[in-house]
């Protein structure tokens, strides 16, 4: 890390909190790779969460907590993901002003598995709308940065999307939610239809990541059907600070509630959504 830019260069209050918290967080996670100890699942057998989820988002909580403790926080291990409490926090979050968004480890089945591709996602809405997101990745030591409306960072270095314009000359990134109902035959069909036109498709098992990688232009789109706000909501910041584009698969601006999430470069957005538009026209029913 020494060698690089450290994580805060000019960042102060909100920004620097969210990087500490981040950067504790992930040393952490990454401690505790190969060891976990307490493995249970959640809504169904393949949504896991260990003990360092639930451990990590303590520890990021109390962090918050203590410089503001009059912020409210919504965090995956906190609620039960999918259903009308998370909607009730994010409205409830929207009067508090202050609600901070926070996924301990983005990736857990990642994690449990020892595949070296999670994060920790931390990100600020203020009255509703998203203000601060910070994305660490413990195994590359890289800790994306996005402010509203100054840029986003990674060491200090901006961040861009890329500038490819031809879908037959686009990576792009994808992932399948544990939710065997719904969104795994939506996100399959969407894979159908996108897969025979584009170079390649990846489906890494870390959304948050998958933002950041757009947001550096290593993808130049990802779509995902059926995330929580705590997946997207630091990466869609840091696409938009990066120069891309957010919305949902119908193409409709993207919010905190947003659970069908399509982020480019901003060229290939209208290729993504057009052909998940046509994916759901011939399968399946949001
Ligand atoms: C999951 C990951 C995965 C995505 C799922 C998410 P978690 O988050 O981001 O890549 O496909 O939709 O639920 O449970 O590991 O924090
Ligand atoms: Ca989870
Ligand atoms: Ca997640
Ligand atoms: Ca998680």
């Amino acid at each position: 890390r020494n060698e690089r830019e450290p994580y805060v260069v000019t960042s102060k209050g909100f920004t620097a909190a969210a990087i500490n918290a981040a950067a504790k967080a992930g040393e952490w996670i990454k401690s505790r790779q190969g060891q976990v100890k307490e493995l249970g699942s959640k809504t169904s057998a393949q949504d896991l969460v260990t003990e360092v989820d639930k451990g990590v988002e303590q520890m990021i909580r109390r962090l918050i907590l203590t410089h503001y403790p009059d912020h409210a926080i919504l965090g995956e291990e906190g609620v039960m993901p999918g259903t009308d409490a998370v909607t009730a926090a994010l409205e409830e979050g929207r009067k508090h002003e202050y609600l901070w968004i926070v996924d301990p480890i983005d990736g857990t089945t990642n994690f449990v598995h020892g595949f070296p591709f999670y994060c920790v996602s931390i990100a600020l809405a203020i009255k509703g709308e998203l203000s601060v997101g910070v994305i660490y990745d413990p195994i590359r030591d890289e800790m994306f940065v996005a402010e509203k409306g100054k840029g986003a960072y990674m060491h200090g270095i901006p961040t861009s999307v890329s500038s490819e314009t031809e879908p037959g000359s686009s990576l792009i990134a994808m992932g399948f939610p544990p939710d065997r109902t719904f969104a795994q035959p939506a996100n399959m069909a969407g894979l159908q239809h996108i897969l025979p036109q584009v170079r390649g498709i990846r489906a890494g098992g870390s959304a948050a990541l998958h933002l950041a990688y757009v947001a550096a232009g290593r993808v130049d789109g990802y779509w995902e059907v059926g995330l929580s706000p705590w997946d997207c909501a630091a990466g869609v910041l840091l696409v938009l600070e990066s120069g891309g584009k957010v919305t949902d698969t119908l193409g409709s601006p993207y919010d905190i509630g947003t659970r069908h999430v399509v982020a480019s470069n901003g060229y290939i957005h209208d290729f993504l959504v057009s052909a998940l538009k046509e994916a759901e026209a011939t399968g399946h029913k949001r």
